[in-house]
């Protein structure tokens, strides 16, 4: 709408532009990883941000749209999108709740192997470039009809 000319209606730009915000968050987190209180606690804002916006924008999207969705032929990438979405979120859930938990108790701050920490961002990545994919294949397509 406004800021992209596509279809998509302001909460929808907003959310992009969040989830834009959220990349750039856990790219930089993932860059402060040998200070693992400075990391953890980039990861968990990044985790709660993104907690808000799955929670007010996706999560009722993905019921108030199906329809829409199934219409224009887009369930399948945002079926993808949403599992692999949810595996990022979960994970992630875990790892900042150890992190907040080891974090109070002065434990060492071991909150994950290498392999899940990649796994976690992996996911997150994939996640976002469907959803990127998503917004402006979908705002370009229903514009278009
Ligand atoms: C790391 C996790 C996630 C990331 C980075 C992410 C990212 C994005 C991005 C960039 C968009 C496009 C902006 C928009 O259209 O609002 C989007 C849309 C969407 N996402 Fe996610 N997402 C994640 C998790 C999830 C999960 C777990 C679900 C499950 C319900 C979900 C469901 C949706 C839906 C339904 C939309 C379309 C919203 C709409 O425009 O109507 N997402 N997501």
């Amino acid at each position: 709408m406004v800021f992209f000319e596509t279809a998509a209606t302001v909460v929808f730009d907003i959310n992009f532009i969040v989830q834009i915000i959220i990349i750039a968050l856990v790219i930089f987190g993932v860059t402060q990883k040998p200070d693992r209180r400075r990391h953890g606690s980039i990861m968990a804002i990044a985790l709660i941000i993104n907690l808000v916006s799955f929670a007010i924008v996706m999560l009722p999207q993905l019921f108030f749209k199906w329809d829409v969705l199934v219409h224009y032929n887009f369930a399948a990438i945002i079926l993808i999108h949403a599992i692999i979405g949810a595996v990022a979120i979960s994970s992630g859930l875990i790892f900042s709740i150890r992190f907040l938990i080891f974090l109070r108790r002065k434990d060492p701050l071991n909150c994950g192997t290498k392999m899940e920490m990649r796994l976690v961002n992996l996911s997150w990545l994939v996640s976002f470039i469907l959803g990127v994919v998503f917004y402006f294949i979908f705002y370009t397509t229903i514009s278009a009809t």
